[in-house]
């Protein structure tokens, strides 16, 4: 079996599975790695007054990872600048929020250099690389550039924007031209993968193949989408674990009869916290009959809180959430727990399991894995309700959850109406469907069948495409 090289910007090699780092890609590589053997290669978090290449090597939990520190340039142009200003609000079709600035793509691609230049002296001739996430997309070109000519293959973890979106990059052409260095690109769901397709042929100019292989600028590249799934056996044994029963016990004592609504996301505009709040706010105040009788416990995690966009959210949440207390709470009923801290996933399965609703309404989401984990945690005599935002990259699994308009709060008002009063018999059917999914389609299946059709592909070359 060929080893795996797997490469991502940030990398969390768990040294307990229940304390990763918060984020879905971190979560499902440290699960999909350590039935491999391989490398993790990233940036380690750290800052360097020069780069230096050198690497930093750890075996932690069957994982060897491999680390390099990056400049604080390099962290404010590449990081904080092209990835977090640019491409990740243009994907998440923020472009009020996108920034466009020449001195983003130098530092972007600099880093991409960096990064080839320190990794390519560890792969063997016949190591499968796998890059992962906007951070990296010019990565097989600087690898290619370098003389490798490894099999290499490319995920995305975010949403691929509606063409016109994507057009809207100053460098779109090139950005995308480095995406046909690789062998396979895969995105995380069959909406995704089209818009890409429309791009390659509206506007490269390319051709695609029955087989889903596209032609353009004189490569060959396979496309197709693998949806990521949770390490759904883990999950499994953390939500019935002692942490998780001890959880589920405190919350239900602090509940006093009451039911929960629960959201847990990194504090990130993309998951439509403001606007999940203000749809709290309009069941609150058209509902005056579960007054007392519900609160909702929303656990986000601050996130990129150097970049501008993330400050503002939240700010606004924190005043959102005063004045939704404000108006509502009384001297023993907080109706909103707003709660900014990381917790660990046999505590977050106990929080899960203890809610009625699990409401998951990122205004966009390449996959969102917590709504797969509520989905997971749950008692199957007794299940939750899922309330699913249909611009999650999950509805195309989940499509017995409540789905939902994000940006509409009556609709997402009566959908926690619904929920909290559908009957067992429903929730079970619903709930069971759910969870044949999360388990059918999980992290190794989603491995596999990328690993798979990366060695199926047409072989690399080690000749750029032609820009
Ligand atoms: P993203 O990758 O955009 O953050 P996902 O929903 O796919 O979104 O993944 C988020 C992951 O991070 C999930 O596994 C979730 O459990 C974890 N997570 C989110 N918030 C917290 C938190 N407050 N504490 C611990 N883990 C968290
Ligand atoms: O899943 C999307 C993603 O951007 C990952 O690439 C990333 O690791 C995660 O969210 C958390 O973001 P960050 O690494 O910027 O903290």
């Amino acid at each position: 079996m060929p080893r795996l090289v797997v490469v991502s910007n940030r990398v969390s090699a768990p040294v307990d599975e229940n304390v990763a780092s918060v984020g879905g890609l971190a979560m499902a590589l440290s699960a999909a790695l350590r039935e491999y053997s391989g490398i993790w290669f990233g940036w380690s978090g750290e800052t360097a007054e020069t780069f230096t290449g050198q690497i930093r090597m750890s075996h932690t939990a069957g994982v060897t990872v491999a680390t390099v520190d990056l400049e604080d340039q390099d962290i404010q142009e590449y990081y904080n600048g092209y990835a977090n200003r640019t491409l990740w609000p243009l994907f998440h079709y923020r472009t009020d929020l996108t920034a466009y600035e020449r001195s983003f793509d130098v530092g972007y691609v600099r880093v991409n250099a960096r990064f080839a230049e320190t990794l390519l002296p560890l792969l063997h001739p016949d190591d499968i690389v796998w890059v992962h996430d906007y951070h990296l997309i010019p990565l097989a070109s600087e690898l290619r550039r370098r003389g490798c000519m490894n099999r290499i293959g490319f995920f995305l973890h975010i949403p691929w924007p509606a063409r016109r979106i994507f057009e809207s990059l100053p460098n779109h052409r090139e950005l995308a031209a480095s995406l046909f260095d690789y062998d396979l690109v895969g995105f995380q769901t069959r909406d995704s993968l089209t818009a890409f397709q429309d791009y390659v042929v509206q506007t490269a100019g390319g051709e695609l193949a029955p087989d889903g292989t596209a032609r353009v600028l004189g490569r060959s590249v396979k496309l197709d989408a693998f949806p990521i799934g949770l390490d759904a056996s883990a999950f499994a044994d953390a939500a019935k674990g002692k942490t998780a029963a001890t959880w589920s016990e405190r919350m239900t004592v602090s509940q006093a009869g009451r039911r929960m609504i629960i959201g847990v996301d990194r504090l990130d505009y993309s998951k439509g916290l403001e606007e999940r709040f203000l749809a709290y706010e309009q069941f609150l105040a058209t509902h005056a009959d579960a007054h007392e009788q519900v609160f909702m416990l929303q656990i986000a995690t601050p996130s990129r809180d150097e970049v501008d966009a993330y400050q503002d959210i939240r700010a606004r949440l924190d005043a959102v959430a005063g004045r939704i207390n404000g108006a509502y709470a009384t001297v023993d009923w907080v109706p909103l727990r707003y709660v900014n801290r990381a917790y660990r996933r046999d505590e977050l399965a106990g929080f899960y399991r203890s809610a009625a609703l699990g409401l998951v309404t990122p205004l966009r989401d390449g996959m969102n894995l917590v709504a797969k984990e509520y989905v997971m945690a749950q008692d199957p005599t007794d299940p939750g309700v899922l309330v699913l935002s249909k611009f999650a990259g999950a509805a195309e699994q989940l499509a017995d959850a409540l789905l939902v308009n994000p940006h509409s709060r009556e609709e997402v008002s009566d959908a926690i109406s619904r929920g909290l009063a559908m009957p067992r018999a429903e929730r079970i059917r619903r709930w069971e469907t759910l969870m044949q999914n999360v388990i059918t389609q999980d992290v190794t299946h989603w491995r596999d069948s990328f690993v798979h059709a990366l060695e199926a592909s047409p072989n690399a070359s080690s000749t750029p495409a032609l820009v």
